[in-house]
């Protein structure tokens, strides 16, 4: 044991975080060879964090456990064999969870530099939505038009694929519009409440579709290709899944890509697509295998021009509220209230 008690959250039985994360103060370890100590200032909430706490990932996550895939801190203390980090520089320890805490040991190797003119709010927003959103649009928008946000190829909206985003005014959804319009396209947005259509102002869309509307819903396929001119989709970015993720594929062009990287509706894609739709191609993408496979300067390049999008706005995630560790309950009650509006942020201080 290595000092001064702190504190972090804690999970040591799965269900809903709002019902099971509490708080403990406990004596961090000192950092091993090749680990460093770093004092955390700032963490966000995420989708990600909220299902690995109900257990959905129970076969790959060890009880008890610190939540928190994100967040940004500064290096207190280096271990043994730790080269290119000092004390006192401001760090994202990724890979792991564990940002939901005042003291986080982690590995050198997965802490990675923050911009320094990025604010503590924007680092700790700056890498699952932001390095999501870049890579999918690198990968699966038709990189001939991805030179202006996504940094390859010749922008312009002339030949651009039409693209659907669903989820459109969650955090990533705009992200991803936004990067998109850098680069000339004006997406299909698809969103489920009316009230989202006010934290798409501002954005370029095709058009906004909400879910609520029965005749959309009801209609969806045909609905997508009205409002993207006539014209089948050739990619969807899906956050949703179920019903709506199937009916967003059926809307696709011969040859289009779904790429479905969330379940927000709780509800997997309809197995039927395979047979309905043989010609469309559909992705599953994960960060987090990403990540662990990335050749390390791959990964700090993504990360720091994903950040470099933070700072000028284009990934860019509205915050909602800031609450203290203490309050970490308050503040999961506040990310599951209907109409929040930006990201929930935890403060390590
Ligand atoms: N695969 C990956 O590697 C990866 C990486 C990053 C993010 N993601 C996924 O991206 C999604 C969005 O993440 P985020 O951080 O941007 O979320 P967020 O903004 O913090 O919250 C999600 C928002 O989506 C809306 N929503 C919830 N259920 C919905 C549904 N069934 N249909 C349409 N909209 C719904 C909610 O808004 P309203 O209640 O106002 O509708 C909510 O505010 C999550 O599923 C997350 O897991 C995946």
């Amino acid at each position: 044991m290595g000092g001064t008690p702190v504190l972090r959250c804690v999970v040591r039985t799965f269900g809903p975080a709002v019902d099971v994360v509490t708080t403990e103060t406990y004596d961090p370890p000192r950092p091993g060879p090749g680990e460093v100590s770093v004092r955390m200032l700032m963490a966000s909430v995420n989708p990600s964090d909220l299902v690995t706490i109900s257990g959905a990932y129970a076969s790959r996550t060890t009880l008890p456990f610190v939540p928190g895939f994100e967040g940004v801190g500064v290096v207190e203390a280096t271990g043994p064999g730790v080269r290119g980090l000092a004390a006192g520089q401001r760090v994202l320890p990724i890979g792991s969870a564990g940002a939901w805490q005042q003291t986080k040991v982690a590995e050198a190797r997965w802490c990675l530099p923050v911009l320094p003119h990025l604010t503590d709010e924007q680092a700790a927003t700056s890498y699952i939505n932001p390095l999501t959103a870049l890579l999918m649009l690198r990968q699966y928008v038709d990189p001939g038009m991805d030179g202006g946000a996504t940094g390859t190829g010749v922008p312009g909206a002339a030949g651009a694929p039409g693209v659907v985003v669903n989820a459109a005014a969650s955090a990533i959804g705009r992200m991803a519009i936004r990067m998109l319009n850098r680069d000339g396209v004006e997406p299909v947005a698809v969103v489920r409440h009316p009230r989202s259509r006010e934290q798409l102002a501002g954005l370029r869309t095709a058009a906004v579709l909400c879910t609520s509307d029965a005749a959309v819903r009801e209609s969806l396929p045909a609905v997508v290709r009205e409002a993207a001119g006539g014209r089948p989709p050739a990619v969807v970015l899906d956050a949703v899944g179920g019903a709506e993720g199937g009916d967003l594929a059926r809307a696709l062009a011969p040859g289009g890509t779904l790429v479905h990287y969330g379940l927000l509706s709780g509800r997997p894609l309809p197995p039927s697509l395979a047979t309905e739709r043989p010609d469309v191609r559909i992705v599953l993408f994960r960060l987090r295998d990403w990540v662990h496979t990335a050749d390390p300067a791959r990964l700090t390049d993504a990360l720091a021009r994903a950040q470099r999008l933070v700072a000028d706005g284009t990934a860019a995630s509205a915050v909602a509220h800031v609450l203290p560790l203490t309050d970490v309950r308050e503040a999961l009650r506040r990310e599951a209230a209907p109409g929040r509006t930006g990201k929930i942020l935890l403060r390590a201080d």
